[in-house]
């Protein structure tokens, strides 16, 4: 628990903001807003730790988070692309990420370790065109 609050922290310089979504008061899922303030990265923002609630799955919760957060981004001056990586065999957020758009340009082999099994990363990008 420790180390999901620790990712989804947000940092006082803007870098990290966490977006979430809700029904009524309830939290059905969120994802983190990565923005690195450098100027040689600052035209990419990452997206992570994209999360909906079992309860909530497949009601259009992660699609309406996910679209959301791009106009968020877009709005950001200066972000030209938001890139995201996932395990390759997660076939459900591989579809939607496709489905708003994000292409696929690679999967770095054994990116991933989880409970000692080795998966590849599934890197997506999406370029948008910024508003300003
Ligand atoms: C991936 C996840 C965020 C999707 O959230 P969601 O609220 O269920 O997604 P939506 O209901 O908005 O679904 C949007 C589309 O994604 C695809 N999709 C989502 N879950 C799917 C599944 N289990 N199987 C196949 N397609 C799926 C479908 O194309 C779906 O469109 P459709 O319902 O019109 O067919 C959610 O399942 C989740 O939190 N999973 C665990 C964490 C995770 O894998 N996060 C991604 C890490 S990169």
């Amino acid at each position: 628990m420790d180390e999901v609050a620790a990712r989804i922290t947000p940092a006082a310089d803007g870098s990290i903001c966490v977006l979430g979504i809700f029904e009524r008061d309830e939290l059905a899922g969120f994802v983190v807003v990565i923005h690195p303030q450098r100027e040689k990265l600052c035209h990419a923002v990452e997206l992570a730790g994209m999360y909906v609630a079992p309860t909530f799955r497949r009601r259009g919760f992660g699609r309406t988070l996910l679209k959301v957060t791009v106009a968020h981004v877009q709005s950001i001056a200066g972000v030209r692309q938001i890139k995201l990586g996932v395990n390759a065999t997660n076939t459900g957020a591989k579809a939607l990420y496709q489905s708003i758009g994000f292409a696929s340009y690679g999967v770095e082999p054994d990116a991933l370790r989880v409970d000692g099994t080795f998966y590849g990363e599934e890197h997506y990008v999406l370029r948008i065109d910024p508003l300003a």
